[in-house]
């Protein structure tokens, strides 16, 4: 069976059971600064989860484009994809566990025909928060599940929730066993060996979680339900990976054609980075260094990097494209529409790394020749340092070229130079900041709150691409520089004034924590140019309205800043426009 025809069978099938067949949401989430992308068919549904009405009912099914970034470095390997397809049914406080487990059953068995053999079940063994799941166990019994195909483990594996905060819940999950030999007498499927391959993932979504881990009771029982296509459309198809199945086939095969090298792995990460990519920008997403943008830009550059593996001429990236837009237009009909479009982003994209690697390449020549001269073998991790720092130029790069010239490098002390370079600038972005607040003005770290609160407010009115450009504080004002096509009408600005001045009123605590900056940047921290901070980066949140990563200080509550007031709005740059503003009591 082909994913299109799983994909209708599983709405058709769903519609025969009173769901509504809603839209798949954009990949890039519609007024939610909180996440990059969307990442599972019940993120643009959380309203409804936690008691809003649903204009299409309390019965909703859909496919869902979704993207999964967490596991970037893992794509290569046989199973891991960045961008996946997520088939999913709601129950917004209608039907429960019973009528889910049964629906899911007769999918499984009819309308895929999968036999019961197959299948295996795990459910929630129940702890301190919320009981042993015999319900779903006993349901699962009833509908069909074979005895000892019922599994029992405890949150690792049976509770869902999107990030740590939000509604969420006990699951039962559905796999496939692939008739490959267990791998030990104790091989379950909780066990990674490939045996089991989890295909369906069936929430009951019944507490939400608040910030401090506490749970409570929704006003309704959901049932929150996601089903990855690629993995369901391999497993039917009998196949070892996704890249073996139609949705990638066509282009594999391309790759492999004009190859002159052959690297699997390579073939993998071009193919499913250019699909992720194409399907970013399709809706909207361009590559920059902040946020979604700068996630785009790593899958691009990564994709690149293994065309240069295979030897592959970079122009060919218009070949690939063009090959999934005519193979996915039937699933994805606004590729068709957007091909020149994704390609001309693409190759922009292209011509701005090759530079980067061009210039970074003539200079590694030129610390190779140096080191021979002086008799060395070896790249000193410090000319590893200079060419990535300097040059942009991806240390990885550099061991390659390396090894093809029979060359040590020194990737030690590079590591170190950078740990210490990233120490350094740490400190300094903090020392920076200090030296601007000179005198530790009180007023000037008033300016600094009101400057982030100004950056969400934007945000809201102008649209969630808007993003801070530059900025500039005195005790007298504060400038600040953000991208915007047009010149802001007065009612936006009023707007912005208002919601600023709300935030204000509200009172909202400004927290600040230390993570990691790849935690910071998953949980939607925003920043100026992420590639300038070091690995631990602090982050400052403002209520739950503004969260961005920064060196501080600001005030502790935003009643301190007193009233906030536009005074000029202006053209700053091409695309770029400046607002200056004050604060008073
Ligand atoms: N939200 C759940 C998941 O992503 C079910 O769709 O697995």
């Amino acid at each position: 069976m082909k994913a299109i025809d799983i994909r209708n069978k599983y709405l058709k099938f769903f519609e025969s059971k009173g769901h509504s067949v809603i839209p798949s949401a954009p990949l890039i989430p519609e007024n939610d600064p909180s996440v990059l992308f969307t990442t599972a068919g019940m993120q643009p549904l959380v309203p409804y989860l936690l008691g809003q009405k649903h204009p299409a009912g309390t019965r909703l099914t859909d496919y869902q484009k979704c993207v999964r970034t967490n596991d970037i470095d893992e794509v290569g390997d046989n199973r891991h994809l960045t961008y996946f397809e997520m088939l999913g049914n709601w129950s917004l406080g209608d039907y429960f566990k019973e009528e889910s487990i049964q629906m899911s059953f007769d999918f499984l068995t009819k309308e895929l025909q999968i036999p019961v053999e197959k299948l295996s079940v795990t459910v929630f063994k129940g702890d301190e928060d919320c009981p042993r799941d015999e319900v779903a166990a006993e349901c699962w019994k009833k509908a069909g599940i074979l005895d000892g195909h019922i599994y029992y483990y405890g949150k690792d594996d049976n509770w869902w929730i999107a990030g740590e905060e939000g509604p969420c819940g006990p699951d039962t999950e559905m796999f496939y066993d692939t008739g490959k030999p267990a791998c030990s007498e104790n091989c379950q499927p909780s066990c990674d060996c490939g045996k089991y391959v989890e295909i369906w993932n069936n929430v009951f979504m019944e507490y939400f979680k608040d910030k401090d881990g506490k749970y409570s009771k929704l006003s309704q029982r959901n049932v929150d339900t996601g089903l990855g296509l690629e993995r369901m459309t391999m497993l039917l198809q009998g196949k070892e990976t996704p890249f073996d199945t139609e949705l990638f086939k066509p282009v594999m095969d391309k790759i492999a054609e004009l190859q002159k090298v052959d690297k699997i792995e390579s073939r993998r990460i071009v193919a499913e980075h250019l699909r992720a990519s194409m399907m970013i920008i399709a809706d909207g997403g361009r590559p920059s260094n902040v946020d979604r943008g700068y996630v785009l830009r790593r899958l691009i550059r990564r994709a690149i990097r293994h065309m240069n593996k295979l030897q592959i001429d970079l122009a060919e990236i218009s070949t690939l494209i063009a090959i999934y837009v005519e193979n996915l237009k039937k699933m994805y009909p606004d590729l068709e529409t957007k091909k020149d479009e994704i390609i001309a982003v693409l190759v922009e994209e292209k011509d701005k790394f090759v530079k980067t690697l061009t210039h970074g390449e003539k200079e590694f020549t030129k610390a190779m020749n140096n080191s021979k001269q002086a008799g060395k073998n070896k790249i000193d991790g410090a000319v590893v340092f200079k060419l990535y720092d300097t040059y942009g130029f991806p240390p990885e790069v550099t061991k390659e070229l390396a090894e093809e010239n029979e060359m040590e490098v020194d990737m030690k002390e590079f590591e170190e130079l950078f740990k210490a370079h990233q120490e350094k600038s740490r400190q300094g972005s903090a020392q920076k900041f200090k030296g601007g607040l000179a005198g530790d003005s009180e007023i000037e770290t008033k300016y600094h709150t009101a400057t982030h609160l100004l950056n969400a407010a934007l945000k809201l009115v102008l649209g969630a691409d808007t993003h801070q450009r530059g900025s500039n504080i005195t005790t007298e004002r504060m400038r600040f520089d953000f991208n915007c096509d047009h010149k802001m009408t007065d009612e936006e600005k009023q707007k912005t004034e208002e919601i600023v001045n709300k935030w204000i009123q509200e009172d909202l605590p400004v927290t600040v924590e230390e993570m990691s900056k790849e935690d910071a940047i998953k949980s939607g921290a925003e920043c100026m140019f992420i590639e300038k901070y070091p690995d631990i980066v602090t982050v400052y949140s403002i209520g739950d309205v503004s969260k961005e990563l920064c060196g501080g200080p600001h005030v502790k509550h935003t009643g301190e800043i007193g009233t906030f007031k536009i005074k000029k709005e202006e053209a700053s740059s091409a695309g770029i426009r400046r607002i200056k503003a004050v604060i008073g009591d």
